[in-house]
């Protein structure tokens, strides 16, 4: 592994050992994204789709019945199990080594000094179930776990595993979805001024400082329902000299009052939430937007292609503790957009943003080398 991620007071340093492990595991990780992925769909095309085909008479008409089909088969168990394994193997790599520094990580979010931006934390909040019931992607305590009194776990894990996930492809500081977010409205609305922007979601704050950076005028606010991973958000925007105000709230209904933003954002953050919540979260940035502002959530492409082309992101779906994504995908959002108020939707896919890696990875929308880019869900107030 090509390790560029850019240090900060409150990211986690690799050991040797650990660094050898973390480095293990994401060349695993793109070994298997790439030869062992081609060999799975060599298997469908030669077959798999043949003996469907012979058998109903039709090509398999969607994902699940490409599921179905490509279970039994070994090189695809052989691949998916290798995916979850390396899956396992990530959060094992960088848990140890966090555990081994967290009390020196919380000393020094604690320590952080004098603060340009702002924490507030609601020790009252409830995490709705469709956090609270899964270890999301197979992260240990998923993101609102907090473990005691000044914690930041969450957050470090998050960094660390996001980087070695991303195979670096998302930039020396995991900034990417949010760089190309802010890079589709400054290209699609070139005399956007923001005075406020909103992030929602948004973990360690690493698609939040993007907006800082594409804005630098704006009061840039970022919200999620976890506090280990809001404390570390501060330290470490503060560490890397941003003015970020954080709160630890639910994105479906907020203290902020109407109209308070010129931009609501998010990324990465639809796909992991529920149906019901994706509408709460739409009508939530619709009330926050004044008129005229504009919503971008960037997640996921809505995959189009043939069966097998569905089949493959969602894997995650079944075998990776994202049991929203499947689902996600098939949202009508922009239904889901007018239903909240809003009347001009849009989407597109944002401009990639090649970060300053020397990894040779760029990894968009979630599928590695090969997936599409990063995708805007849009809509103007
Ligand atoms: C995949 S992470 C997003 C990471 C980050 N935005 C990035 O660019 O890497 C999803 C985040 O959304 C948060 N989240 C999920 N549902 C939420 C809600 N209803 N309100 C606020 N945050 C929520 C989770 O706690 C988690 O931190």
């Amino acid at each position: 592994m090509h390790d560029q991620q850019i240090r900060h007071a409150v990211l986690a340093d690799p050991n040797h050992d650990e660094l050898a492990r973390q480095g293990f595991v994401s060349n695993l990780r793109i070994h298997v994204m790439t030869t062992v992925s081609d060999g799975t769909r060599q298997v469908y095309e030669r077959k798999v789709r043949p003996a469907f085909e012979k058998a109903h008479r039709r090509v398999p008409k969607d994902r699940h019945e490409v599921r179905k089909a490509m279970e039994p088969e070994a090189h695809y168990q052989n691949w998916s199990a290798l995916l979850r394994t390396t899956q396992e193997l990530m959060w094992d790599s960088v848990g140890a080594s966090v555990e081994r520094q967290l009390p020196d990580l919380m000393a020094r979010a604690r320590t952080s000094g004098k603060t340009r931006g702002s924490l507030r934390l609601d020790p009252a909040l409830r995490v709705p179930g469709y956090q609270a019931a899964v270890d999301t992607h197979v992260m240990p305590g998923s993101y609102h776990t907090d473990l005691m009194e000044g914690d930041v776990f969450a957050g470090a894990i998050y960094d660390r595993g996001l980087y070695i996930y991303a195979m670096g492809g998302l930039g020396p500081l995991n900034a990417d979805i949010g760089g190309s977010g802010a890079a589709y409205i400054r290209q699609n609305f070139p005399n956007m001024k923001p005075k406020r922007i909103l992030d929602m979601g948004c973990t360690i704050g690493n698609s939040t400082l993007a907006w800082a950076d594409a804005f630098p005028d704006a009061e840039v606010h970022g919200i999620d329902l976890g506090a280990a991973s809001l404390r570390y958000a501060h330290a470490r925007a503060e560490s890397l000299g941003h003015r970020v105000h954080f709160s630890q709230q639910n994105a479906e209904r907020t203290d902020f009052p109407d109209g308070h933003f010129d931009i609501v954002a998010s990324a990465v953050l639809l796909h992991e939430t529920s149906s019901p919540a994706i509408a709460a979260i739409l009508r939530e940035s619709r009330r926050l937007l004044r008129p005229g502002g504009v919503m971008c959530h960037v997640d996921v492409p809505q995959v189009e292609g043939d069966a097998f082309d569905l089949f493959i992101p969602d894997w995650d779906t079944y075998n990776n503790n994202e049991p929203f994504m499947g689902r996600m995908r098939d949202t009508d959002i922009a239904r889901l957009a007018q239903g909240a108020g809003f009347s001009r939707y849009f989407h597109g896919d944002a401009p990639v943003v090649r970060s300053a890696t020397k990894t040779g990875v760029t990894f968009r929308g979630g599928e590695g080398k090969k997936g599409k880019p990063w995708h805007v869900y849009g809509a103007v107030a």
